[in-house]
């Protein structure tokens, strides 16, 4: 059973975001779920771990795209997943002293990261990918 669905608003018609935000949404389904379920002790591990590669490796993609096509907001952009970077190290890290305080709070935070930031700075991103292509057609960022 699946208890969050992709809102289309979230879509931001790069092909490889797009695809990347939607593994994100998966596992804070896997997550609504195990509290669902009362089943978080199982869960929290393996998506703490998943979380950890996630920002690494989806945060530089966006940001090597912001850099290659000269996005003017790349400073903010960059300075909100760096504190996004930071977060998930401090959920780790407590994690790894108290599982239990954190179900509630690393909900909050993927649910704040679907709704804000990739409602938000992603899409405008996205809109700046979006015009950088239509100006160099032949070009891939
Ligand atoms: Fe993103
Ligand atoms: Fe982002």
């Amino acid at each position: 059973m699946s208890l969050l669905v992709w809102n289309p608003e979230w879509d931001t018609g790069i092909a490889l975001i797009d695809a990347q935000h939607r593994i994100l949404l998966g596992q804070v389904d896997v997550l609504m779920t195990a509290i669902h379920e009362n089943d978080v002790d199982r869960h929290m591990p393996s998506l703490l771990a998943f979380l950890a590669d996630y920002v690494d490796e989806h945060f530089q993609m966006e940001e090597e795209r912001m850099a290659a096509t000269g996005y003017p907001g790349i400073e903010g952009h960059r300075a909100i997943h760096d504190g996004m970077r930071r977060d998930v190290a401090s959920l780790v890290e407590r994690f790894e002293v108290n599982s239990q305080t954190l179900n509630e709070e690393v909900l909050d935070f993927l649910m704040d990261w679907l709704v804000k930031h990739i409602n938000g700075e992603d899409r405008r991103l996205a809109r700046h990918l979006h015009q950088w292509a239509d100006a160099n057609p032949r070009t891939q960022p």
